[in-house]
């Protein structure tokens, strides 16, 4: 059977070629799921620093669950998608209030955790119990719709469950190949890649779709499973994984107005149920693309009149199906003194630094740094 064969080579593979990163030196379940989490929207040379300095911050879950919200806030500055730094929160404080603060080993517990969906419980319980859950990310999916040549769209829901079962069938293959050569404590010659074949074999699904088998250009000449692969020996690289009806992004403009009071700036503090919540930014407001009134909607916005606006930058970034641009003014009013203390908080650049600020808002601090 195909899966026999590709196992015990994808972990010969990953004992030879998987990299050195930070979270695999550990069998922690808290540093594993950070790293995770981290990992859901963030490649990993942007997850390293990051996650580095959490787990200096944070050593462990009771650290997270005594820390205030805009501690982790700052340690998230940047990551995007804060919803998951809130939920690591929630999650730790349920882990020392139901599970007496010890991380759970029972998958279905770790699923039920805050912002644990079905393949960052397999991750977790994988990578750091050795246990035959399977995982399917975005890395994955390429790799097993190539190497089994299926056709359709991965995301679709019967082309989907058959990938679970897929990497089920997988990682469970591998559990049996861990039973096959670990009984002996004395057989020393076994293979150091077999002792932790669950989280191995995972781990070598994610790290071939990293490394090897990429989105274009795929590294086959170097795949080891390139023999069993029927994209590579159907010539159907290109056609695998099928492509997903793209949904049409939609372009956004918001209007950003950046004030000064003596040395402070007026900033305020997002709130709590919208996207980017609690995170810091200088006031704004969206506007059509079309509309070129800047004085009104800087009047909207700060509730004074606004003699001159200069266009200090415009940002642009995206976010899931949105092209946002971002146009920041500076302005000057002389009516600036008189803005409403429910407008924002005047603030000077050293405390500044120290909030969290949403990645466009940041942006445009660094550009006021730089003048
Ligand atoms: N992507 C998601 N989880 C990962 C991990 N543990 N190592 C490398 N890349 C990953």
């Amino acid at each position: 059977m195909k899966h026999r064969d590709i196992v015990p080579k994808l972990l010969a593979w990953f004992a030879q070629n998987a990299r050195d990163l930070p979270w695999r030196r550990t069998r922690d379940p808290y540093a594993i799921w950070v790293s995770e989490i981290m990992l859901q929207q963030t490649q990993v040379k942007t997850a390293l620093p990051y996650w580095e300095r959490w787990m200096r911050a944070l050593p462990n879950l009771a650290a997270l669950a005594k820390a205030k919200p805009p501690k982790l806030h700052k340690l998230w500055e940047g990551l995007g998608y804060y919803t998951r730094v809130r939920n690591l929160h929630r999650a730790a404080q349920l882990i020392m209030a139901q599970h007496d603060g010890r991380f759970p080993h029972d998958f279905e517990e770790v699923l039920a955790l805050p912002g644990v969906g079905r393949y960052t419980a397999g991750a977790i319980c994988s990578i750091a119990y050795n246990q035959p859950t399977p995982i399917l990310d975005g890395n994955v999916m390429r790799v097993l719709t190539r190497v089994y040549g299926i056709v359709g769209d991965p995301r679709e829901r019967k082309v989907n469950t058959r990938l679970w079962q897929l990497a089920e069938e997988l990682v469970q293959q591998a559990d049996q190949v861990g039973m096959r050569t670990s009984p002996s404590p004395h057989a020393s010659r076994i293979s150091h890649h077999f002792s932790r074949p669950c989280a191995q074999f995972n781990e070598s699904l994610m790290e071939l779709g990293a490394l090897v088998c990429t989105p274009r250009q795929p590294r086959c000449g170097v795949c080891p499973i390139a023999k069993h692969c029927v994209a590579y020996q159907e010539d159907r690289i290109n056609q695998l994984p099928g492509t997903r009806r793209r949904i049409r992004a939609t372009r956004r403009r918001f209007v950003a107005f950046i004030t000064q009071k003596g040395g402070l700036f007026l900033v305020r503090q997002r709130p709590a149920g919208v996207v980017n919540a609690h995170l810091w930014e200088f006031p704004n407001l969206e506007l059509a693309p079309e509309d070129s009134d800047l004085k009104q909607a800087a009047c909207n916005v700060l509730g004074v009149r606004a003699e001159t606006l200069e266009l200090l930058g415009t940002i642009k970034h995206s976010i899931t199906r949105y092209r946002i641009t971002l146009e920041a003014y500076r302005v000057t009013s002389h009516r600036a003194a008189g803005i409403s203390a429910a407008r924002g908080r005047w603030l000077g650049r050293s405390r500044l630094d120290k909030l969290a600020f949403t990645s466009a808002h940041k942006q445009i601090l660094q550009r006021l740094r730089d003048e």
